[in-house]
């Protein structure tokens, strides 16, 4: 069903462990030249050095990041210019979800910052090179958990009445809402960018939230896809030719599946681009 990535450049975010992990070792796997993106420089040494022996691909290398922080985020994309001349897949998937409320370094809420602003500001700061490289793609990992959220612009950081669901909630309804803008504005680039659900995965995911999350989760993971499944739809999107062209849809395992009525709304989705525009300038 999917592509050799002979000659492709990628990057994934949040590629030490769950869904990221495997993606990352697929599209190594195809053959892509591959940059991946996380906080840990212990995790992403072993990550690499994994992948390379696992799959005989010696072009895999990473960027140490924190990007919930905004200087960081741009010197993600000023490392892999340095590197890179052209990027043919960018897979926005590093994501949390916080319990209690967090703030980043930057004094945003955490959600918000590490889940939504970062796949703009990241998005933003590589789409030259995306553009020189088309046709390009652009996957931004969400979750059908959106259909919980609204955008709450009288307190988009929640500062008050804080509830870790409501704030993850906006965040992956902010990932569509920007996926489907980001979409409209790159008609006739050649760059192409969809959304993805991956279901509901047993991973690292949730686990920073203590003891009895943890429990909780370790409960209902029977009912979990393991990550290969999670990470299916992401790397149908990043390699599958049966999605050349395609822009502005949400898939959901590995089909393109309806998201909720709000992420079509032009306005509020206009509305959140100049919010989020504002916030990391
Ligand atoms: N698991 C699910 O059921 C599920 C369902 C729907 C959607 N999703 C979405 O899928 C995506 C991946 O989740 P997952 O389940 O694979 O989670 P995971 O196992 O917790 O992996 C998260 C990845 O993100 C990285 N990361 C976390 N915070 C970061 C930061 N501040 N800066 C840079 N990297 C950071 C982590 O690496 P380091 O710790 O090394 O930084 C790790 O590689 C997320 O966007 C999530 O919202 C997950």
């Amino acid at each position: 069903m999917t592509a050799s990535m002979q000659n492709k450049t990628a990057l994934v975010t949040g590629a030490t462990s769950g869904i990221g992990l495997v993606t990352a070792r697929e599209l190594a796997r195809k053959g892509a030249h591959l940059t991946i993106v996380s906080r840990s420089p212990e995790k992403c040494v072993k990550v690499v050095n994994d992948l390379k022996s696992d799959v005989g691909n010696p072009n895999i290398e990473y960027i140490v990041a924190d990007l919930s922080i905004k200087e960081e985020v741009h010197r993600v994309a000023y490392e892999f210019k340095k590197r890179h001349t052209r990027l043919d897949v960018l897979i926005n998937n590093a994501g949390g979800f916080f319990m209690s409320r967090q703030v980043s370094k930057d004094g945003i809420e955490m959600t918000f910052a590490l889940n939504h602003l970062n796949y703009f500001l990241l998005t933003h700061l590589l789409l030259d090179v995306l553009k020189a490289s088309a046709p390009a793609r652009i996957i931004n990992v969400s979750s059908d958990a959106h259909r919980n959220g609204k955008v709450n612009f009288d307190d988009i950081q929640y500062k008050k009445n804080y509830s870790g669901f409501a704030a993850y909630s906006q965040s992956k309804l902010c990932n569509i809402l920007f996926t489907y803008e980001l979409a409209r504005r790159l008609q006739g680039t050649g760059v192409t960018v969809n959304a993805v659900h991956p279901g509901f995965v047993a991973s690292e995911f949730g686990k920073n939230n203590g003891f009895l999350m943890r429990l909780v989760l370790r409960l209902i993971s029977p009912m979990a896809k393991n990550t290969n499944d999670g990470a299916s739809t992401s790397i149908y999107l990043a390699s599958s030719r049966e999605v050349e062209g395609v822009s502005g849809k949400y898939f959901v395992d590995t089909r393109e599946a309806p998201s909720d009525p709000l992420t079509h709304d032009k306005a509020l989705a206009e509305k959140l681009w100049n919010l989020s525009l504002e916030m990391i300038s």
